[in-house]
């Protein structure tokens, strides 16, 4: 029984020479890594603290990941070139026992890494879910294929955009029609998703700390205008919220031709529907302009025509207009909100004739 093989492999002490070269490829395989992280621009800029508290997160998994990466990318290219077999070499590898230092190193950083990356995800969602006393409640309902928004702090004024005061904790309570599908929240500058489930409400804290307009998506394919269910979240300063507040509330108040204008630039007709009067210029469903030929073409009223092409959108469908594509959410405005909106739709008509 031969003790040693004649010919082939030989110890190979670590040197110093190693060492640099395992470096060097260490340093390669962490730039490429860190360039591929870094460069492209993978995330959006944060608008929320929540999403700042996010990307901290994301952040400090990618740089062990990337450290990790490197050295297992760094020996694994060093043995290639350094123990490849030759030519000729026919030999059994050498008998060598493990290395215990190397085996407790290798479960022990891991181990404090993982705890590190839990610890943090942990006190991060705490954070998150945390609004403080001074939040805001926003109602958030969502139906085939649309977004409504409801302030019942701010005497129930209801939006199809959602408005925000910048730095302060909001409050989202979602929830899908008792009839309607799932749903899912998302604005990507907000980081955080949250679906909305028939007959259960479901919540998230967003505290908005940067001013602007981020779109707000739908992230759960729930049909055919899944793709289109989307509307704005428009973070404001407080002021110009206060008074975006207060003027909604006015309006409200008011009654007649301003409600009704309110009503329906609040609820976003205006990005599907044409109406002149209000200036409005969509061209997803049927032109507003028109409804008078549209009535008569029901054979029904003007005024009971609008209504129930609000409140049950299928009953008639405009030629050459899908069905299901209108929502029918409108048919929870308030009864207020509702009269206003459809006086409004018909005296604007009777008025620009
Ligand atoms: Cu709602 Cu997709």
């Amino acid at each position: 029984m031969a003790a040693q093989p004649e010919v082939g492999v030989v110890s190979r002490p670590v040197r110093r020479g190693s060492i640099v070269q395992l470096l060097l490829f260490a340093l390669v395989a962490g730039g490429v890594a860190t360039a591929l992280a870094v460069v492209p621009g993978w995330l959006p800029h944060p608008a929320s603290r929540e999403a700042g508290r996010i990307d901290f997160v994301f952040w400090f998994v990618t740089v062990i990941c990337v450290a990790i990466f490197a050295i297992v990318a760094a020996v694994i290219v060093y043995s290639l070139l350094k123990f490849r077999v030759r030519p000729d070499d026919d030999s059994d590898g050498e008998p060598i026992h493990g290395h215990t230092g190397l085996e407790i190193a290798w479960t022990a950083v891991p181990t404090v890494l993982v705890i590190a990356i839990a610890v943090v995800s942990a006190i991060v969602l705490a954070k998150n879910g945390h609004a403080g006393s001074n939040a805001l409640r926003v109602d958030v309902t969502g139906q085939q294929f649309a977004w409504s928004f409801s302030y019942p702090d701010d005497g129930g004024i209801t939006s199809g955009v959602l408005r925000l005061p910048v730095n302060r904790s909001v409050n989202l309570y979602l929830r899908s029609r008792d009839t309607d599908v799932i749903h899912s929240f998302w604005v990507p500058e907000f980081s955080q998703k949250q679906d909305l489930l028939p007959g259960m409400t479901t919540h998230v804290v967003i505290t908005p700390d940067r001013v602007g307009s981020y779109p707000v998506v739908c992230t759960e394919l729930c049909g055919l205008g899944h793709s289109v269910m989307r509307t704005t979240a428009i973070v404001m300063p407080p002021q110009a919220f206060a008074s975006w507040v207060t003027q909604q509330r006015k309006a409200l108040k008011a009654g007649g031709a301003n409600a009704g204008k309110a009503v329906f630039t609040s609820n976003g007709c205006a990005s599907c529907h044409t109406f002149a009067p209000a200036g409005a210029t969509g061209k997803t469903g049927p032109d507003l302009d028109k409804l008078p030929a549209e009535a008569k073409g029901a054979g029904k009223p003007l005024a009971d025509f609008v209504r129930e092409s609000i409140v049950d959108p299928n009953a008639y469908v405009a030629p050459g207009y899908p069905k299901n594509v209108m929502p029918s959410t409108f048919a929870q405005l308030p009864k207020s909100q509702l009269d206003a909106l459809v006086q409004y739709l018909v005296q604007s008509k009777k008025g620009s004739k």
